[in-house]
């Protein structure tokens, strides 16, 4: 299989994370699992100023994201793309793109080329938006207690978010393949798996 670079966007509790393991391990070949943002020593220090911090105005919170992505993509994407492997990332550019930009009301094209700055161009080949209700989503986060600063955003920030998505996926047709998460587990595995083994022929 061809190396692929493939991100998992979508509403909290969407159900990305459990899906992205499984695939992993069906597919295999050489796989990275990784995250956004939290990925390498860099990336954790990151995420807990994101996540755990309180207030962060949105445009630090933009900062750091930004900051997290660019050093992931050069220092551990890029060279893991290089090696052949294909690279499984849970959230990405698009995550940017929408909480920043239709959650916090920050420019969106100011945040499309930052986003070109930070990944230095790099687009993923496949994109999965795992769809859902955020009320739905919501309340799968709260039952398994991991709640974060964003998660705690009102329910109308996480509408805006999901709208935000389904609106870039009509944008991208041939890059987004959009998932009703609402769907079992096993589903929402075969239907990535499949697309995944089609595309990398
Ligand atoms: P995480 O616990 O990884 O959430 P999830 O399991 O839903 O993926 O937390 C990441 C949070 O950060 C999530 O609420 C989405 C948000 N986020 C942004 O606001 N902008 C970004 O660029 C990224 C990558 C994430």
């Amino acid at each position: 299989m061809k190396p692929l670079f493939i991100t998992f966007e979508g509403p909290e509790g969407a159900g990305k994370s459990t899906c992205i393991l499984s695939v992993a391990a069906r597919l295999g070949v050489p796989v990275l699992v990784t995250r956004e943002p939290g990925a390498g020593e860099f990336g954790r220090k990151v995420r807990t100023l994101l996540l755990e911090e309180g207030e962060l105005c949105p445009e630090t919170e933009l900062m750091l994201f930004l900051a997290d992505r660019a050093n992931h993509v050069q220092n551990i994407i890029r060279p893991k793309l290089a090696a052949g492997e294909i690279v499984l990332c849970d959230r990405h550019a698009d995550s940017t793109l929408v909480y920043q930009g239709y959650g916090r009301g920050l420019d969106k094209e100011f945040l499309r080329s930052a986003n070109r700055f930070a990944t230095q161009g790099l687009v993923p080949d496949i994109t999965f938006l795992f769809d859902i209700d955020p009320e739905i989503g919501l309340r799968r986060v709260a039952a398994r207690s991991g709640a974060n600063r964003l998660d705690r955003e009102p329910l109308e920030f996480h509408q805006r978010v999901r709208q935000g998505f389904l609106e870039i996926a009509r944008l991208e047709p041939e890059r987004f393949v959009v998932l009703d998460a609402t769907q079992s587990p096993v589903e929402l595995s075969d239907q990535v798996f499949d697309t995944i083994q089609q595309f990398g022929k």
